[in-house]
């Protein structure tokens, strides 16, 4: 071959099958009904997948086509006329789910609030009034800056409902990235609050918006609005500045939802390349309506009976389509929660599945790995047992925080979504789905209908059976990112260039490692730039950390290639360990010889260093650039804007 691709060597072959009791009730339950959608979806894409948008959306206007595909650009339902929020609120208020929670919010200090489908329209109307009246127009971009509060989800369906595309940003973002933010998209007006909860501290947002539009910084935006959520004293620009309560009480709850079309930009959310300047993924209007709706409703097997808790930020695109648009969409009732397991409260979210009674619970797994350093003593004190399934996103599950994750918060009752997807995606793409595929540890198994998912060299010539490769798309699919704002070229060169497309088939890149096992099933193994090259073997960092974690005494690992001038690169391994276990020499050692015994000797770390915190993304993902600077001894360079917490690289450093 003449390209390398990535060798596996972690072998996992636990099998768990979903329980009789989720299958009977289950609206995907066995794997014939799924390969029968999957080859259905294979033979006949846009019969496919235009029969579910007739049958599951309602139109104001019906499409032409359902799909125009000029790679790498994208058109679906072509001339279609819908609007989000019409799906997402009034078709229910036509039903019996007039009356049903749409959003059950807990604030972390312990205040709540329930709004109704009836309730959440009446704001949404109201305050897509408010953005008319300060000169908002279909087309005009708005930035939401915004804690984990109802009006975060207010504002971007209200935005929805002009044709307004929402950017929103983080709120645990810096006045700086807010900016380069807003510049990019040349936002009209900024909503955010005054402040929000963080572990018992308030993030003053509405000082780094300040901050952000200092000296003119961003002359596009006209008005700001605010929401009062801590009370904390802040500054308001006569003539700039507004409270959202001040003009919502007086705005008309009668606001039409726009007839947007089909391919009408719906929002901009950027990621963060990860070097270089954040890219702005633009997603459209009824093709993202579409899948995320069905995603939620195939993936989390949603009944009217549920609650269902995703711990995402709305400032991520797992809040936008799994907080607010596929729930919403579908008519499920979706709890949002300020707090975040903290010092005071580090039970805070089994409280909040005793409280609502969740079934239906999502999360990310570097907070799985932060629940089982903290103890299984916290969830065994709350009655968890409204639980009936679990989905992890963000990240592979290493098998053995899989494992505790089933066993302890499960109670080998529930069933596990590992969701591989991305901002790009719009929507899940690979998934178990719970009533349907057996699950293996760490495998999120087997693409969705519709999603011809592979894993390739880079000529696109798909490897063998458990030979690692790179994981691309073959065909498009309606909740693909259709480009980057204001860059066209980047979007091409970044996602389907890659892999040089041959004889009309592109590849659309999702910048992943991965395998395919003989059952099919997909296991990533981590992104392709930390790769970690051992005398030219190619291992990817996730079955590596996994070997770790799997030792009793270690609750999280990194593991990063450090140059080395005989075999290339040797492995560095970055440790956190168990609340109960030291440090020590001779727990190093075991360490290193218990990945031999996993995945065996070329896998042998050179180092190992015991840390109590990795520098991670504000959305959790361990920043193993980073990592591998400190491991070379060099300066850390590069942008560590997204950082979560410097701090953790200055202890880094003073523990090498
Ligand atoms: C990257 C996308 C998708 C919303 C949250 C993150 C990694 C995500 C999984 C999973 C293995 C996963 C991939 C992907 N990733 N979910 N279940 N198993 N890897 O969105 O910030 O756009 O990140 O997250 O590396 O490419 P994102």
């Amino acid at each position: 071959m003449s390209h390398p691709t990535i060798e596996s060597i972690l072998q996992e072959n636990r099998l768990f099958h979903p329980p009789a009791d989720f299958v009977a009730k289950a609206r995907i339950n066995s794997l014939e009904a799924y390969n029968a959608l999957y080859e259905r979806a294979k033979a006949d894409p846009a019969a496919f997948w235009g029969e579910l948008a007739q049958q599951e959306l309602e139109w104001f206007q019906p499409w032409d086509q359902v799909l125009d595909w000029q790679p790498p650009n994208a058109k679906w339902f072509v001339n279609g006329k819908i609007n989000i929020t019409y799906n997402c609120l009034d078709r229910h208020l036509k039903t019996w789910r007039k009356n049903k929670a749409a959003l059950i919010w807990e604030g972390e200090p312990g205040d709540s609030r329930t709004l109704t489908y009836a309730q959440l329209h009446r704001e949404v109307c109201q305050f897509a009034n408010v953005l008319k009246q300060l000169g908002v127009k279909k087309g005009d971009r708005v930035g939401i800056y915004m804690p984990m509060i109802p009006e975060a989800a207010i504002a971007m369906l209200a935005c929805a409902r002009l044709g307004a595309p929402h950017s929103v940003v983080f709120g645990g973002f810096s006045a700086e990235a807010l900016r380069d933010r807003l510049i990019d998209a040349q936002a009209k007006l900024v909503v955010t609050a005054d402040g929000g909860w963080r572990k018992d501290a308030i993030v003053p947002l509405k000082d780094q918006v300040d901050k952000a539009l200092a000296h003119q910084a961003v002359p596009s935006v006209e008005n700001v609005l605010v929401v009062q959520r801590t009370q904390q004293p802040v500054t308001m620009v006569p003539g700039r500045d507004h409270w959202w309560h001040d003009l919502q009480k007086g705005a008309s709850a009668d606001c039409p939802a726009e007839p947007m079309d089909s391919e009408d930009l719906l929002f901009i959310l950027y990621t963060s390349g990860s070097t270089g300047k954040p890219k702005g993924v633009v997603h459209t209007t009824a093709g993202y309506n579409l899948y995320t709706h069905i995603t939620t409703q195939w993936v989390f097997d949603l009944q009217d009976t549920d609650v269902y808790w995703c711990t995402a930020d709305v400032g991520w695109i797992t809040g936008h389509s799994y907080i607010v648009y596929g729930p919403l969409s579908n008519g499920a009732t979706t709890l949002m929660y300020e707090g975040a397991p903290r010092a005071s409260n580090p039970g805070c979210f089994w409280d909040v599945i005793e409280k609502y009674g969740v079934t239906i619970f999502y999360t990310a797994p570097t907070a799985i790995r932060a629940f089982i350093k903290m103890g299984e003593h916290l969830p065994r004190a709350r009655n968890l047992s409204s639980l009936r399934l679990l989905g992890t996103v963000g990240e592979p599950i290493n098998p053995e925080a899989w494992m505790w994750y089933y066993r302890v918060i499960g109670g080998e009752r529930c069933p596990i979504v590992d969701t591989w997807w991305q901002t790009e995606t719009g929507g899940h793409m690979i998934t178990s789905l719970p009533g349907a595929i057996p699950m293996k540890p760490g495998s999120a198994t087997k693409p969705l209908p519709g999603i011809l998912a592979d894993v390739v060299d880079l000529e696109g010539n798909p490897v063998g059976l458990n030979e690692g490769g790179y994981l691309v798309i073959r065909h498009p699919w309606p909740g693909m990112m259709r480009t980057v704002y204001g860059d066209p070229d980047r979007f091409r060169r970044t996602y389907w260039e890659h892999i040089p497309p041959r004889d009309g088939q592109y590849f659309y890149f999702a910048g992943d490692g991965a395998r395919k096992d003989e059952d099919g099933y997909f296991w990533v193994m981590g992104r392709v730039d930390d790769v970690i090259n051992v005398s030219g073997h190619r291992l990817g960092t996730m079955e590596i950390e996994s070997a770790l974690v799997s030792h009793p005494a270690v609750a999280e690992a990194a593991v990063v290639g450090k140059p080395d001038e005989i075999k290339g690169e040797e492995i560095v391994a970055f440790v956190i360990l168990e609340g109960s276990a030291t440090p020590s020499d001779a727990l190093q050692q075991e360490l290193k010889q218990h990945v031999v015994n996993e995945i065996g000797a070329l896998a042998r770390p050179a180092e190992i260093r015991f840390t109590d915190a990795l520098p991670k993304t504000r959305s959790g993902k361990i920043m193993r650039r980073l990592l591998r600077s400190l491991a070379a001894g060099q300066e850390v360079s590069g942008d560590t804007s997204t950082l979560e917490d410097r701090s953790v690289l200055d202890k880094l450093r003073q523990g090498a």
